[in-house]
């Protein structure tokens, strides 16, 4: 008999019992920054870590603690942390990892905010940023060495959809001593669970599906409960203060009642995108793991319970078709920012990979023609109307 309540059963009742709240459905909402201590000596406890409890909130709050439980039960992880975005999220954890002289071997493709903050951040303090093309393991193993501390990937990866096999990474990464932390920000633990696969750890920009409704920055991580507890305390409470706020952790959970449901209807709708797209004759190329066409198509079907919704692919014409294209769309709405109810599009080599120089873009497998799509929850017949009509147009133009 299954012990472990179902995914979307966890995400609406894990960690909360209304009769323990005044029989409050929806958990309360605890806005408050600072905690009474019963006694001098209860509130000695607590900061010494001898007695459970909250202090102030840039350590911890009640409503964040819930969403900690749930994203950890959902990743299979030990413990989470809530924090105010996921660049809070990705540099409170590899603050908390490193050390001047450490090595971070990072994949080729990265969200552009990430590829910065390794770039310009890390590596003015000493730590080596190696990239590596993870989808070919034997780079991989050929660079890593004793100096390397992390091992850090997105899968898929923003924005060209290229896939990390987390399982393989993984081995390679701990036979060399090295903590793998992966970005789960486009999967979602819905469809791929980095932890299940070998990871140690898990960061989320959860202001994409998790939110799922465009109206909150947040970001999450997971891992074990030593490791949680020294993000907590040392990346997240004095090196960064990037500490959710209360309401948006309320945002989050509200998003987390939907996310199974959500993510189906995403992800049906992508399918049908990406075959159409990949029909156009407007359209030159389609990134989606869900296509017999993708390159990794067999790792996507192992790793990942469904392909996601997030479409890379280029028009005819390049970046000019691109621009001509992605102005005639009319309810698609032109915009960085993914996974919301709401398809979304942009153009990564001006907008969310503009920090990447154009060698730097050549060289990750950003063209400057892709196109990135988050296929949203509109009927599907609209979304495929309105990427035809711009299609037609922009073609039309080029041919005028
Ligand atoms: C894959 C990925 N990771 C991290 C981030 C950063 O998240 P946030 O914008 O919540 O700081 C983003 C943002 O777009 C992203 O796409």
């Amino acid at each position: 008999m299954k012990t472990k309540s179902g995914f979307a059963t966890r995400a609406i009742h894990h960690a909360y019992d209304p009769m323990q709240n005044q029989g409050a459905l929806t958990p309360p909402l605890h806005l408050t920054s600072t905690f009474s201590f019963e006694t001098v000596e209860s509130g000695g406890e607590m900061f010494a870590g001898e007695r459970q409890g909250h202090i102030y909130s840039r350590i911890s709050n009640p409503t964040c603690d819930l969403l900690e439980q749930r994203i950890a039960s959902l990743e299979g992880a030990e413990a989470a942390l809530a924090l105010s975005s996921g660049m809070g999220a990705i540099t409170a954890t590899l603050w908390s990892l490193l050390s001047p002289g450490d090595e971070v071997i990072v994949d080729q493709t990265l969200y552009g905010c990430t590829f910065a903050f390794m770039r310009h951040g890390l590596s003015k303090w000493g730590v080596t940023i190696t990239h590596v093309d993870m989808t070919d393991l034997d780079r991989l193993r050929d660079a890593i060495s004793e100096k390397t501390r992390v091992v850090y990937f997105e899968t898929p990866a923003n924005p060209n959809m290229r896939l990390v096999d987390i399982k393989a990474a993984s081995s390679i990464a701990h036979g060399a001593g090295a903590t793998v932390v992966v970005d789960n920000t486009y999967a979602t633990p819905y469809l791929t669970r980095p932890i299940e696969l070998g990871a140690d750890i898990v960061v989320h920009s959860a202001t994409k599906y998790l939110g799922g409704h465009g109206d909150v920055v947040a970001g999450l991580v997971a891992g074990t409960a030593e490791q949680i507890s020294e993000i907590r305390l040392v990346g997240m409470k004095d090196m960064t203060g990037a500490v959710m706020a209360p309401f948006n952790a309320m945002l989050i959970l509200r998003g987390l009642k939907t996310l199974a449901l959500r993510m189906d209807r995403h992800c049906a709708s992508a399918k049908a995108v990406a075959a159409n797209l990949e029909a156009h004759p407007a359209v030159r190329c389609v990134h989606f793991p869900g296509l017999e066409s993708f390159e990794q198509f067999e790792l996507a079907a192992r790793q990942m319970d469904q392909p996601g919704a997030m479409i890379a692919f280029e028009v005819e014409g390049g970046m000019t078709g691109g621009i001509q294209f992605m102005n005639r769309l009319r309810m698609i709405q032109r915009a960085v920012s993914l996974g919301d109810a709401e398809t979304l599009i942009q153009h990564p080599a001006s907008m969310t990979h503009s920090t990447y120089t154009a060698e730097e873009r050549a060289l990750h497998g950003i063209s400057d023609g892709l196109i990135r799509l988050s296929v949203g929850l509109e009927d599907v017949d609209d979304i495929l109307m309105d990427l035809d009509q711009a299609l037609i147009g922009a073609s039309r133009h080029a041919a005028e």
